[in-house]
């Protein structure tokens, strides 16, 4: 409904959001600027002197090293160094799912849900473009921007492809899967320059199938001893620790901890009459008043045969 306020849009969750008023109130900041520096073509430190030059100062985020916050930078995509390639604006929980994900150097790694391509350049990143990606999505109109941003940004390890991914054909295994799906994306949901809470879409009622659907191929796609990482930027349970507990009632798989020094919650234990598995507790939910970012969840799984 038009005009809701955080507390109404997201009653449903007041009460497995730890301090729901700090949450609501932090939902009426605006979403701050991140840029992650594109190490592929350059240090961080030649950047920021650069940018320097032009007035533009990047704060370091302190849990995350390659990324910063840029206040005073509403468009980073008129900056000189975005379309040279040194920067990509990418919010910080965003670059998570590829830490977490931790491809090394020579790994095979399938992006199944993977346009415009923020998290495969960051793989990429990773991986200092050596090893290989394949970045596959769905959609042939968000293929192009997946293509522009690898071109720009001078990532040299990845093909592309365009399957439905949980139809993703099971030819080759690979060390890494990252299962980033369509959500309901209401970790977005913050009050832009004019004051008012963003409004969601509605809410898709086949989400949850299609990302437990996703999730399987993707892990169906992982060698044995392999780990993958599920995402989304939603806190509906049913999109989070229910596409979890689907899979592990499904197919061998062993949640990980998650190992980084980063604000967060743990995954649920129980959502209205479902009890979860005790090893989801392992998985992570981003709230904007812990981490100043997109609402996040992040899941690491591994293939245990
Ligand atoms: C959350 S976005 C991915 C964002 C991307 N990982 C990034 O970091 O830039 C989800 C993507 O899933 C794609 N998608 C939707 N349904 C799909 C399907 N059945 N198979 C593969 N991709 C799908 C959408 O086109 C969209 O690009």
């Amino acid at each position: 409904m038009p005009g809701q306020t955080p507390k109404e849009l997201f009653s449903t969750y007041a009460k497995i959001i730890p301090d729901f008023a700090a949450f609501c109130r932090k939902l009426s900041d605006p979403l701050p600027v991140h840029l992650r520096i594109n190490t592929l073509k350059g240090s961080a430190t030649e950047v920021r002197l650069r940018l320097e030059k032009s007035g533009v100062f990047l704060v370091p985020e302190e849990s995350v090293a390659m990324v910063f916050r840029a206040d005073n930078v509403a468009q980073p995509g008129y900056l000189l160094e975005f379309s040279l390639g040194h920067l990509h604006a990418q919010a910080l929980s965003s670059v998570l799912a590829g830490l977490v994900l931790a491809p090394r150097t020579g790994d095979l790694v399938l992006d199944l849900c993977a346009a415009p391509g923020s998290k495969t350049s960051l793989l990429a990143q990773l991986m200092r473009n050596r090893g290989l990606i394949v970045a596959n999505d769905r959609s042939a109109k968000r293929l192009i921007p997946l293509h522009a941003n690898l071109k720009r940004l001078g990532v040299t390890n990845t093909v592309t492809v365009r399957y439905p991914g949980q139809h993703f054909p099971k030819r080759y295994a690979f060390d890494r899967v990252l299962v980033d799906v369509p959500c309901s994306a209401e970790g977005t949901l913050r009050t832009g320059a004019n004051g008012t809470l963003r409004q969601p879409a509605q809410p898709g009622k086949k989400l949850p199938g299609l990302q437990g659907d996703l999730l399987l191929r993707g892990f169906d796609l992982l060698k044995p001893g392999g780990s993958l990482v599920y995402s989304t930027c939603t806190y509906n349970p049913d999109e989070n620790e229910s596409v979890i507990q689907f899979l592990l009632e499904n197919r061998p798989a062993k949640v990980q901890p998650i190992t980084l020094e980063v604000p967060h919650s743990p995954g649920l234990n129980q959502w209205k009459e479902t009890t979860y598995a005790s090893s989801i507790k392992q998985c992570w939910r981003i709230y904007p008043h812990q981490l100043d970012t997109v609402g996040f969840f992040l899941a690491k799984v591994r293939r245990e045969f």
